[in-house]
């Protein structure tokens, strides 16, 4: 007898990635109020690092800055953990991994060039396929990573625009490319290019790759943008990235300011 779609699915992706160095174990729900407050419920020690949590759907999924991140089935929304030996300081670089690795596996999968908007947006023509959400859990003894990854896969853009009320559009894959994406391989592809930077930053302690690649694949730079803090807006030109990953721009009186990564950005 042949096994249902889900069962398909988490056999075809525990397959897949039986070979990945970085995914330890994998749990998988048809249905979650969200994969990145689960993860955040499992103890934080060692043993975590690699744990994949993947829900074919989220019934109260989170997005950055409080907002809610509409997770319809037909998306692919995971939280991997990670708990590294690196310095702290590399630890918000998890963010541009994630960006990077769903940006080049969407580009292996579809052909479709994908650009990056800071901090972790992934965009195809100006609208958001993708959104990256990083939990740094610095209160246990090992500093553990949490990082969210939602992609609009297979699902109707319109029904997320509907959805919410946000100061930007949302696209799918699907859409986009005009195909049904299976979930197994570009879920395979994402982990394999979180491992490669993941790894490469724990070998050679440098982000040089990553924030390099990551610049390549923005539009970003030259341009205006208002960047809103929480409390202040601030509106200026953005000229490039910090070593730490941090945004530099000047603003309009000529003063440079640095914006640290939670802060939101739109452009004008
Ligand atoms: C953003 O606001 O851009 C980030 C969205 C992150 C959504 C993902 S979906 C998987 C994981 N679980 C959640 O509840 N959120 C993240």
């Amino acid at each position: 007898m042949e096994g249902s779609d889900e069962s398909v699915f988490e056999a075809r992706l525990t397959k897949m990635l039986s070979a990945s160095k970085l995914v330890k174990s994998i749990y998988y729900f048809e249905s979650i109020d969200s994969t990145q407050d689960y993860a955040n419920s499992l103890p934080h020690d060692k043993s975590l690092h690699g744990t994949l949590i993947i829900a074919k759907n989220q019934k109260m999924g989170k997005g950055r800055i409080g907002r809610s991140w509409i997770s319809p089935h037909g998306g692919l929304w995971m939280s991997i953990v990670l708990v590294p030996d690196f310095s702290i300081d590399n630890l918000l670089f998890t963010q541009f991994i994630g960006a990077l690795a769903v940006a080049e596996a969407i580009n292996e999968i579809t052909e479709i060039s994908c650009r990056l908007k800071w901090p972790n947006d992934v965009l195809i023509d100006g609208k958001k396929v993708c959104g990256i959400l990083v939990d740094v859990n610095l209160e246990s003894e090992k500093k553990t990573i949490i990082l969210g990854i939602g992609l609009n896969a297979n699902v109707e853009s319109s029904f997320i625009n509907n959805s919410i009320n946000c100061d930007f559009k949302a696209t799918s894959l699907i859409e986009e490319y005009g195909n049904d994406i299976d979930l197994v391989d570009i879920t395979d592809s994402i982990i394999n290019k979180i491992e490669y930077y993941y790894y490469n930053l724990l070998r050679t302690g440098k982000s040089t790759e990553i924030l390099d690649r990551w610049k390549q694949q923005s539009d970003m730079f030259g341009r205006r943008a208002v960047v809103y803090d929480g409390t202040q807006k601030f509106s200026g030109e953005v000229i490039d990235l910090d070593n730490n990953g941090s945004l530099i721009m000047r603003l309009d009186d000529s003063s440079i300011k640095k914006i640290i990564y939670f802060n939101n950005v739109s452009f004008s």
